[in-house]
């Protein structure tokens, strides 16, 4: 090899993490890869990672700007950004607007409803156990976040919620629910959380207002047409992928 190996950190279902430039951080590479139902279901999607990469970028600097403090540093090329190393809090925190989903079989609650407030729920982040539904007793008790944390925690999700509901209704798209990751950044004696791993359509449910179509990972969960072409869609509505950047796919067959 003529060139230097970056050092893998970790590598996840749809993105590497290599150690940064500078102590502290770390290189977000998004791949093209695109799993379901805890990576039973499994694709290639061609410009993903391009797209979720831009995406990410966008919500996550839009986040910083409002002062919702994130992990994002800044984009370095079309599939990496610089991102600060954090401690992930080993928990998926999901908000949600309208029933669907798990919430939806869980609770029997028909698709589309809209809840009476934004509900928080957390999961403990194991594939192995399939990221089971948690509360905060079982997150107390095995110490995976404090009780500080989970306030704190709490407050995050919901501006994130208010903020991404915002900015997606600005460009007639309903915020149905979404995931994001916490985590910690030690400094001295004490830590702060941030927003960490990504905000994409791989991690929230994105409806159109007018038609209801949808624009996010459902569309390849449910076999509903080209995930890259409602991917665009979304990118175009926020005006952070040029037209002629997203002509990466190539004639497919549809069935
Ligand atoms: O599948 P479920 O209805 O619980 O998902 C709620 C929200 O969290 C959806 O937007 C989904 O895309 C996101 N999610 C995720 N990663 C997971 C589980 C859910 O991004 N492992």
């Amino acid at each position: 090899m003529h060139m230097a190996r970056r050092i893998k950190i970790y590598e996840g279902k749809a993105k590497i993490l290599y150690e940064g430039p500078e102590p502290g951080t770390l290189v977000q590479y998004f791949k093209d890869d695109a799993t379901a139902f805890n990576a039973e279901k499994k694709a290639i999607i061609e410009g993903k990672g391009v797209l979720n990469n831009r995406l990410s970028e966008f919500f996550m600097s839009g986040l910083n700007e409002i002062g919702v403090p994130t992990h994002f540093i800044k984009r370095l090329n079309m599939r990496e950004q610089l991102i600060r190393n954090c401690e992930i809090v080993p928990l998926e925190v999901i908000v949600r607007n309208l029933s669907a989903g798990t919430f939806e079989k869980r609770l029997g609650i028909k698709e589309g409803t809209r809840l009476p407030r934004p509900i928080v729920e957390y999961c403990y982040k194991d594939d192995n156990l399939g990221d089971p539904l948690v509360t905060e007793e079982h997150i107390a008790a095995f110490g995976w976040a404090s009780h500080q944390d989970m306030d704190d925690i709490l407050a995050l999700a919901l501006r994130v919620n208010d903020f991404l509901s915002g900015l997606m209704l600005g460009v007639g798209i309903r915020l149905v629910d979404f995931k994001i990751e916490v985590g910690r950044i030690y400094e001295e004696d004490f830590h702060r959380l941030v927003v960490a791993d990504e905000i994409s359509p791989d991690s929230c449910r994105l409806w159109d207002i007018d038609t209801g179509e949808k624009l996010d990972k459902d569309v390849f969960r449910q076999d509903l047409g080209s995930l890259a072409n409602a991917y665009t869609e979304v990118a175009h509505r926020f005006g952070v992928m040029p037209k002629s950047a997203t002509k990466m796919q190539k004639p497919k067959l549809i069935n």
